[in-house]
């Protein structure tokens, strides 16, 4: 593997040698494991390094955190650690560990053991390769379940007849993977995870395992093309008793992938896009509210995961319908939108079948989005207008002039507010406040 290894950037493959230099010192074993390895014989891009250490993990992450003056969080209950050098560059650690399960969908009983007991708990025989980075042998690639031949033959494959019905989530890590690479379910596996379909495996867990699961599914490329896959196997009731991927359903999921394509295309430099949220309420989007509401509840979605998803259902009638009207001023659409996360905003346009709707908010995330005026408090009392409430109004007239391209410059935001003064509108809006 050592000529896989070399081909890496070079940041990436001196990181690998310093990990492996301080495991030695610390006399540890370290080994790259997981997607990582994976993806190197794949070719696929990825610079998520997971190193497993036979040892203790934490310890090594320290080391290696202060030798590379990097940030580090460590987990001491569960011996890992994640160092993190840029936002793009980050290991994830962990100390090798023997699990079992001691009831079906439980969650494992673990302790520390070798790098064999490491892998014999994975998932599929895909994730199970391994890499020697110590010096002694550095870049040996360790294949106990014939990985390298899965990959190859690109077939996703359990270790035991039990994987599924140990870890049900399993379910939709194997369809994630196969939609993912383009890979086959191979068939003892099919076999095996219809079995913990019709055992109800599904329903057995805790909501939140499956919420993780459910959000890496919907974090890939084309997550449609993965739902469609596990509606086939496993059916979605397990998300709610009523959800189907109706016809209308995929095309709106079909439509929210290009809306977040366009996004991630002009915007993905300077604006953060949780695209996997988008996908959720497209998913849901043939329910009711009450269902929707449920549904976060049940998974506990955050407080403000929540709070995105429902707004798109509570408000996107209503907006829609003033979205599409033609004419409408910038400063209108400003204020229908800022107050919108970006994930409502693109969910309400892969919803619009109206051009002007489209223009609109195609408009506020080009020009209008983040328009802030120059002047502040200070100005207006350099005015003459004595401080109050009334200064919201104020301001509000500006940046609406502003947005409508009626002033541009500080002067000409002070000219403005002269303008208002003079015609008495400052005044009334002093009265109007002090009226309540
Ligand atoms: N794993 C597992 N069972 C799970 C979750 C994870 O066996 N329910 C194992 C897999 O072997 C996996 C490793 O833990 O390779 C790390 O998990 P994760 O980071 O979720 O997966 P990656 O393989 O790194 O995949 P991705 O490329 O999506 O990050």
């Amino acid at each position: 593997m050592e000529k896989h290894l070399k081909r890496l950037p070079e940041e990436l493959l001196s990181l690998i040698c310093v990990s492996g230099d301080i495991a030695g010192h610390l006399g540890f074993r370290a080994y790259l494991v997981g997607g990582f390895v994976r993806d190197l014989i794949l070719g696929v891009k990825n610079f998520d390094l997971d190193i497993a250490v036979e040892g203790d993990g934490i310890l090594f992450a320290e080391a290696l955190a202060e030798k590379l003056n990097a940030k580090i969080i460590s987990h001491k209950r569960f011996g890992t650690a994640t160092v993190t050098l840029k936002p793009h560059l980050k290991l994830d650690i962990a100390t090798t560990r023997k699990e079992f399960y001691p009831e079906p969908g439980s969650l494992p009983v673990v302790n520390k053991g070798s790098i064999k007991d490491d892998l014999f708990r994975r998932d599929f025989t895909i994730n199970t390769l391994v890499i020697a980075i110590n010096k002694d042998n550095f870049g040996q690639l360790m294949d106990l379940f014939k990985g390298k031949s899965d990959i190859l033959a690109r077939k996703v494959r359990i270790l035991h007849n039990l994987s599924f019905i140990d870890d049900p989530t399993r379910i939709l890590r194997a369809v994630r993977f196969q939609k993912r690479y383009d890979f086959q379910i191979e068939p003892n596996t099919l076999k095996r995870l219809k079995e913990a379909v019709k055992l109800k495996m599904l329903f057995a867990i805790e909501p939140q395992r499956l919420r993780d699961e459910l959000i890496l599914m919907l974090k890939e490329n084309e997550p449609l093309r993965a739902l469609k896959r596990l509606e086939e196997l496993a059916g979605l009731s397990f998300i709610n008793p009523d959800l189907k991927l109706s016809g209308k359903t995929e095309k709106f999921l079909g439509s929210c992938q290009d809306q977040v394509k366009w996004f991630k295309s002009k915007f993905s430099q300077h604006r953060h896009l949780d695209s996997w949220l988008v996908y959720l309420a497209g998913l849901l989007s043939g329910l009711d509210l009450e269902a929707v509401r449920a549904v976060c509840e049940r998974f506990v979605f955050r407080k403000g995961e929540a709070k995105r998803i429902l707004e798109f259902f509570l408000l996107r009638d209503k907006l829609l319908v003033k979205l599409s009207l033609p004419g409408l001023r910038p400063s209108s659409v400003f204020h229908l939108l800022e107050p919108l996360s970006y994930e409502v905003i693109i969910l309400l346009k892969a919803a619009a079948a109206n051009k002007f709707a489209h223009v609109n908010m195609e408009n506020f995330f080009h020009a209008y989005n983040g328009t802030a005026i120059y002047l502040r408090g200070h100005d207006l009392k350099g005015l003459g207008i004595a401080p109050g409430p009334h200064y919201q109004k104020i301001f509000r007239r500006v940046l609406n002039a502003k947005l409508n391209g009626k002033v541009k410059t500080v002067q000409e935001e002070l000219d403005f507010v002269k303008k208002l003064k003079n015609a008495g509108t400052v005044a009334r809006f002093g009265k109007e406040n002090s009226n309540g």
